[in-house]
Formats: C-alpha cells, structure tokens, sequence
C-alpha cells in the first residue's frame, strides 16, 4: 500500500475559531475519498491545507511524500485542484482556458498539442474549442474545470463540491469521469453534500465542526455505526409522530426519509413494542448514510 496523504492532528485556527481539528487521516493512492459533512465542517479548509495553498496553525501532514510544513511548492506541482468557485475565465475561449492551465505547469511542445486534445475529449467539448466559457452551460463549465485541473496528469486530484448547482445527469456523468481516473491510480478526494456520490466513493471521511468524526467504506459505516436496530415504518402526518417517537424509553432516534420514518431502537426485542405502540408493522433496514451521520453527529455535540 502506498500512502498518498497521512496527517496527525492537523489543525487550522482562524483567530479564536478551530476551523480544522487536530485531524489525523492516511488515504490510500488510488482511493476515492469523499469529504462529507455539514456547512462549515471545514471541509474545505482541510483541502485548502492539504494542497499547500493554506498553512496550518499546527499539526503535521505528508502529501505525496512531501513534508507539507516544508515543501508546499513539490506538492502544488504534483496536484491537481477544483475550488468551489472553479477558476475559469468566462471571457477567454476553452481552448485559451486550457492552454493557461498547461502553461501553469510548464506543459510545451508535442505533448501540449496532445494533451490539449485528451482534455478537450474529456470535458466534451472539441466541438466548443473556441467558444468563450461564459456561453457553457454550468454542467460543461465544470467538465472544464476538471480537465484543467486534470492537465497536468497529477497524481492527486482535489475537487471542492464540484458537482453542486448541475443536474442529476451530469452529476452521474462526472462522477463517471472521477471513478475511472481512480481506477487508474490517481487519487482523488471529493467533498459533497450528497449522500448518493458519498455512497459511490471508497471511504467516506465525515467532518463535523472541524474534527474528523469518521473514515470508513459506505458499507462499513451503515453496517458497524449505529448501537441498535433500525427499523423503517409508514404513519399517517410522519412529521407530527417524531416527537411523541422519540419520547419512548426504548426508541434512541427517530428521523423522516421521504414518507417513511426511520427509528433506531434499542435491540431488536423493542420492535415489538414499537409496534404495538403505533399499530403498524415496521420493517428492519441497514441505516442509510444519513442516519449514520446524524447519529455521528450527535455523539459529538454531546461530547
Ligand atoms: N479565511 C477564513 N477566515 C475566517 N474563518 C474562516 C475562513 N475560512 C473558513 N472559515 C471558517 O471556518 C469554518 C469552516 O469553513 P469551511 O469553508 O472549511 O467549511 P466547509 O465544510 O467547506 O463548508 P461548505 O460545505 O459550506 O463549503 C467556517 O465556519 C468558516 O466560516
Ligand atoms: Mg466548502
């Protein structure tokens, strides 16, 4: 196993505010890693710090074999890095787009040429070669935005949100794109608010107000998290029963999936109860992501 990034107790402070906290992670080269968690978790701000553009107040990592206290510009160069505003010039034409992205990593001669093309290929747009970003829909923008990013064949790409504000399509398509470079050995970490895109990576790290609460594979985390029996049942006004659901001695949570309410009893004995107490039948399930990571979350505020 090569290691692509290995922290211990990385830390960003902003003032007196622990954006990033003491996160200690190793990611595997070739791995697929989400960053999920909620608004402000500090997803971005470890990314910004694993890609050497932001320093961290303490802690240490390791990105690509680079000491990233002392050799950020190795790392920089050996990158590749979709902010979440991603960088385009909307006035300059695709191909332009392109060529500033190649030019930034020294990229001349017969394999600019070549290169151009490859990336043209991949964000579909060899046709458009010539049209100005500003005319693109926001789904080719940020195809765009990936091939820039991927220009330089790094080894190790970031993309921050890259898929919020397109459509489901083009959504699937992207995440198309990135699960075939991670089969090609590039490792890539994402971060996302969806629970779908999550669920298709090979761990998921799920950030909560700064610290890393966990780092595990889809199936290990919906089958290994939660202490109890989760359960699925259908009642009439869903949102009205939450409460009265979790008042009981033996439900530890309760929460709404659609028109279905998802409860997390204490052991499988409390089923019968369960359904005694409401009238209807409830089916056992594996929790989804997002029970998983509500209940994480809350282990931490309690904490
Ligand atoms: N330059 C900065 N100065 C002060 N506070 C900052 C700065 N950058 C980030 N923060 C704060 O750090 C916290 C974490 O922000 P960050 O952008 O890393 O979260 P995030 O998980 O990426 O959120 P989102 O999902 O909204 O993109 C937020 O409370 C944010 O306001
Ligand atoms: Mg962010």
């Amino acid at each position: 196993m090569t290691v692509a990034i290995s922290t211990r107790e990385l830390t960003r402070r902003f003032g007196d505010f622990t954006a990033v906290d003491r996160v200690s992670m190793d990611i595997e080269q070739g791995e697929l890693c989400a960053f999920l968690g909620p608004n402000g978790a500090g997803k971005t701000t470890a990314m910004r710090m694993l890609t050497g553009i932001l320093i961290p107040t303490s802690g240490q990592a390791d990105v690509l074999g680079y000491d990233l206290l002392k050799q950020s510009d190795d790392i920089k160069a050996h990158i590749g890095y979709m902010s979440q505003k991603f960088s385009l010039y909307s006035e300059l034409t695709v191909l332009e787009n392109l060529s500033f992205y190649a030019g930034l990593y020294g990229i001349n001669g017969h394999s600019l040429n070549q290169r151009l093309q490859e990336m043209l290929e991949l964000a579909e747009l060899v046709h458009r070669q010539n049209d100005k970003v500003a005319t693109l829909s926001r789904g080719f923008r940020q195809r765009l935005a990936l091939s820039c990013a991927l220009i330089s064949r790094p080894a190790l790409l970031f993309l921050d949100e890259p898929t919020s504000g397109v459509s489901p399509s083009s959504r699937r398509a992207f995440f198309e794109i990135i699960r075939q470079k991670a089969s090609e050995g590039v490792t890539v970490i994402v971060s996302t608010h969806f629970m779908d895109e999550a669920g298709r990576c090979d761990r998921i790290a799920f950030f909560n107000q700064g610290r890393l609460l966990a780092l595990d594979s889809p199936d290990y985390l919906r089958n290994n998290v939660l202490e109890g029996h989760m359960v699925e049942l259908e009642l009439p006004e869903p949102v009205s029963q939450l409460e009265r659901l979790k008042a009981l001695p033996y439900v530890k949570e309760c929460s709404l999936h659609g028109l279905m309410l998802h409860v997390l009893v204490r052991e499988v004995n409390d089923q019968t109860a369960l359904e005694q107490y409401t009238g209807v039948q409830a089916q056992p399930i594996i929790p989804s992501l997002e029970d998983v990571f509500i209940a994480l979350a809350k282990t931490r505020e309690s904490r």
